[in-house]
């Protein structure tokens, strides 16, 4: 959702900030904004725009700047306009802010502090550069600052620029994430480790209720009253490379192609030749506990379903998984010794934070599986396992859902007494991907020629259910067409009423035990007119299957099959024309709940 990025050093603020921005639009926005530092007037100027981020570069007057803050906008307060785009002034003209989160009392806020007063803009983030400015009269800024951070209750990620002092930058955390960045050049702060590529070589992510006073060569640390705290920084390794597009048109096809590099990625991160490399301290943990609990949300979900196949045919262990947004509210009757797993890919879901904030207060111990290693959902869990899939840029998820089951098999087979060569497994999975990912001449004829009807369906039994609901989402979310994914089984018991001439229905089947009934759920839908695809595997194949994917181990065909369901959803977006990487009102790291 929202995105920050602040700059401030010998080098041009203006192109850091906007290329920060740009780096951002991953994540979901609907429109963006700058201010930067005028320096033959000495004055910030303000721009804002509707829509994307290249609407503002256009409108953007300045060349150079020493100083900036910029901001991308996922409404949540009020509509999407110029008047409610980021950054906002005071009207004292003196402090001018960007905001990511929501302030819930903002509200009361108004009331309390400014009656009279008429608001420029609808958001919940005007109120907070109104009282900064207010404070400010009567007390230092950084006192200003810290008073009024703590009369906001939600959520915050915030950067203040002083007008009064155009070589300081301030700078707040709160449940939101915030990193800065540091080179012997300047200082760039930003919500996302994305903003900091190529502009910092260290970084500090931020913890909640800290405070940053920053200038062109160092910063500050303190807490929210004024104490200075002490922090090490890391060395910042991301390569510039893997986050760009490179050959392919999308940043989703470029993901679908790297999954047999994650892979390979993961298995020389998890494995010493044949033995597995997750810290003894987890596996013990986990093992002292009688039943796992996997949370997450949409895809990371899915991945979570297959994870807890393998965990209970592996390691025996009982295993549920639970809709984040769900448990966080609903929480079902646990255990005696539950452990809980929670699975994100950016480790930001604010729905996964809300669960996470309860199972801490209850004592439990948590492990979270992450791609972001310095997210706030690995550092407040008691363990953290990291994907190692590399950023994952196009809203739509593959190379992390296929990551996500790689780990968790890992893990499951840690956790077991197994003697099968797991490695070799997912080496040849690897290779089975490859030799697939050139095939896609198939998945490209029947997006174009049976997805032109408003909906369709993926039916499957077991982990192929599973994997169908995952490429019914990633069929939805990107195409827009009406994708649900069935128990095959369920069909006959109402949906199959939905079944007309066309229909496109398409069939995962990788378990020789149900492999007849999910084909004679697909004689029945074919007989009642449905236009079907069936994708399984070469030991399973019968005359006229589409998609034949090369043996691998069946626990872990979901990583194989859901490959042609990705190039499926991707080609049915690009035949209906559709914005691939940043789908309609999706956002990437999804931080509101
Ligand atoms: O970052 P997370 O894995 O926690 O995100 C959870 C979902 O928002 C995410 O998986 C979403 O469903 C995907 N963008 C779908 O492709």
């Amino acid at each position: 959702m929202c995105g920050i990025v602040g700059y401030l050093g010998k080098d041009n603020a203006k192109e850091i900030v906007l290329n920060g921005l740009k780096r951002l639009e991953y994540r979901g926005y609907d429109s963006a904004g700058m201010s930067l530092f005028d320096e033959s007037s000495h004055k910030f100027v303000n721009f804002k725009e509707k829509g994307r981020i290249k609407i503002l570069e256009e409108s953007l007057t300045l060349d150079h700047s020493s100083m900036g803050i910029g901001h991308t906008r996922w409404a949540t307060h009020g509509r999407v306009n110029r008047e409610n785009a980021h950054p906002h002034t005071s009207e004292d003209g003196r402090f001018t802010i960007v905001h990511n989160g929501v302030i819930d009392n903002h509200n009361k806020l108004k009331k309390l502090y400014f009656e009279n007063h008429t608001f420029k803009s609808e958001t919940d983030t005007e109120v907070i550069c109104e009282l900064i400015a207010l404070y400010a009269q009567k007390m230092p800024s950084t006192d200003a600052i810290r008073k009024v951070l703590k009369m906001l209750h939600g959520s915050y990620a915030l950067l203040v620029i002083d007008h009064d002092d155009p070589n300081t930058l301030y700078a707040a955390k709160f449940k939101s994430p915030l990193l800065i960045g540091k080179s012997d050049n300047g200082m760039v702060i930003g919500s996302d480790m994305m903003a900091l590529v190529g502009t910092a070589d260290n970084y500090l992510a931020l913890d909640d209720e800290t405070f940053l006073r920053v200038t062109k060569n160092n910063f500050t640390l303190y807490d929210l009253d004024g104490e200075v705290l002490p922090y090490q920084m890391s060395p910042l390794d991301i390569d510039d490379f893997s986050s760009e597009k490179g050959e392919f048109d999308h940043y989703m096809l470029k993901e679908i192609h790297e999954q047999p590099a994650v892979l390979r990625r993961i298995i020389s991160k998890y494995f010493n030749d044949t033995t597995i490399h997750i810290d003894d301290e987890i596996i013990n943990t986990i093992k002292s506990h009688d039943r796992i609990h996997i949370l997450a949300a949409g895809t990371s979900m899915h991945a979570g379903l297959i994870g807890k196949g393998l965990l209970e045919s592996f390691s025996n262990i009982p295993t549920e998984v639970h809709i984040a947004s769900e448990f966080a509210y609903q929480q079902p009757l646990l255990g005696e010794k539950p452990f809980f797993i929670l699975i994100s890919q950016s480790g930001e879901t604010a729905d996964l934070r809300a669960c996470l904030v309860n199972l801490k207060k209850a004592q439990h111990k948590v492990l979270t599986i992450t791609n972001v290693r310095t997210s706030t959902l690995a550092r407040e869990a008691d363990f953290a396992l990291e994907l190692h899939a590399g950023p994952e840029i196009a809203v739509a998820s593959t190379k992390a859902y296929t990551a996500q089951i790689a780990v968790l098999s890992i893990l499951a087979y840690a956790l077991s007494n197994q003697s099968f060569d797991l490695k070799r497994e997912l080496s040849e999975t690897a290779q089975a991907m490859e030799h697939f990912l050139d095939k896609y001449e198939v998945m490209e004829k029947f997006a174009k020629d049976y997805l032109q009807k408003p909906n369709c369906f993926y039916i499957g039994r077991g982990s192929d259910y599973y994997v169908g609901l995952e490429a019914a989402l990633k069929l939805k979310e990107i195409s827009y067409i009406q994708t649900e994914g069935f128990a095959a089984g369920e069909l006959k018991h109402g949906t199959i009423a939905l079944i007309e001439e066309g229909t496109p229905v398409i069939a995962i089947i990788s378990n020789d035990k149900t492999a007849e009934n999910t084909r004679s759920n697909l004689s029945e839908v074919k007989s009642r007119g449905a236009k079907t695809l069936t994708i399984t595997f070469e030991s399973l194949k019968e005359n006229g299957d589409e998609i034949v994917l090369d043996n691998i181990n069946p626990s872990l065909s979901p990583l194989l099959t859901v490959i042609p369901t990705q190039l499926i959803a991707y080609y049915a977006a690009l035949h209906r024309g559709h914005d691939i990487d940043k789908p309609r009102n999706l956002a990437k790291s999804v931080t509101v709940e």
